[in-house]
């Protein structure tokens, strides 16, 4: 498998397992395109080797994070991980055949919501995604998208419809997160994030992890509710052409609902990332040839 030379990519902290499945002995699975061994110390501490060379490890919620490069800052922080009335629901792996920046374009893509997850977070009724802001934040060197709002039958396990008001970040080039006003405490906000593990340019793994403040639904329950709107965004995800992400503004015609998926892609071209996504440069003959 051809490995990642792209320093964008690789300067950054990636998911690698989460810390219960090192209970039983080690892990072995891959990360842009490295073979990674993931164990635990005598003394408990977990260790990583990529093609048997040690690597940095963190341990952040509930996993183990590692990377192949020198990144500039530590492993994004999830600040509602620290409160400790929520529920945490970590929703296991579901491997992907595209690349990571699909995937995370799909995370942040509303306009699919009545057609993708009919009846659970959107309907035939209510197809519109109302004007919402997108923005990069040069201060934390983030996307986000703001002022989100969109009629869900379902919100989460244990409610009816509603109007839901969501937050969406990007905190790192291959990861993203989802902020939504609690339907059982509209003061406070779940937080849902996607942790993204690139193995190959158009292979991935993701997990969502969830931080939920809902004191009664039962944790299977939760599980399922996430774990079937999930599967649905796999079969769509797989399914787009190209895998690769384009970062070219031409190649596919943008609506205001796309706003975010606008944003994150000119975010990666700033950065000069290329790992995972179609160049800039790349002229395509067909397109061309059409004017
Ligand atoms: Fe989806």
């Amino acid at each position: 498998m051809q490995k990642c030379d792209d320093p964008v990519v690789l300067d950054q902290w990636y998911a690698v397992c989460a810390e219960d499945e090192l209970v039983d002995g080690v892990v072995n699975t891959r990360l842009l395109g490295a073979e990674l061994c993931c164990g635990r110390e005598p003394g408990g501490k977990p260790v990583v080797t990529a093609d048997g060379s040690p690597v940095p490890v963190r341990q952040r919620y509930g996993f183990v994070w590692t990377t192949l490069g020198t990144p500039a800052r530590d492993v994004f922080d999830i600040e509602e991980s620290r409160e400790p009335d929520r529920r945490y629901v970590p929703c296991g792996w579901i491997t992907l055949r595209t690349s990571p920046g699909r995937v995370v374009e799909n995370f942040l893509d509303m306009a699919h919501f009545p057609f993708v997850h009919t009846g659970i977070l959107g309907g035939d009724a209510n197809t519109e995604v109302a004007k919402y802001q997108a923005e990069i934040r040069h201060d934390v060197d983030e996307v986000w998208a703001t002022n989100c709002r969109f009629f869900q039958p379902q919100v989460s396990a244990a409610t009816e419809g509603a109007y839901a008001q969501l937050t969406y970040r990007v905190p790192a080039p291959y990861m993203v997160m989802l902020y939504r006003v609690s339907p059982v405490d509209p003061s406070r906000r779940d937080a849902i994030a996607l942790f993204i593990q690139p193995i190959a340019e158009d292979l991935c793994r993701a997990q969502p992890v969830m931080y939920l403040v809902d004191p009664d639904s039962e944790h299977t329950d939760l599980l399922h509710f996430e774990q079937i709107i999930f599967l649905q965004d796999r079969i769509i995800v797989e399914n787009q052409r190209p895998l690769l992400l384009p970062l070219e503004p031409r190649e596919e015609i943008p609506t205001r609902a796309d706003s975010s998926s606008v944003t994150y892609r000119r975010w990666l071209k700033s950065k000069g990332l290329r790992w995972g996504a179609l160049p800039f440069t790349q002229v395509h003959p067909s397109k061309e040839g059409s004017r």
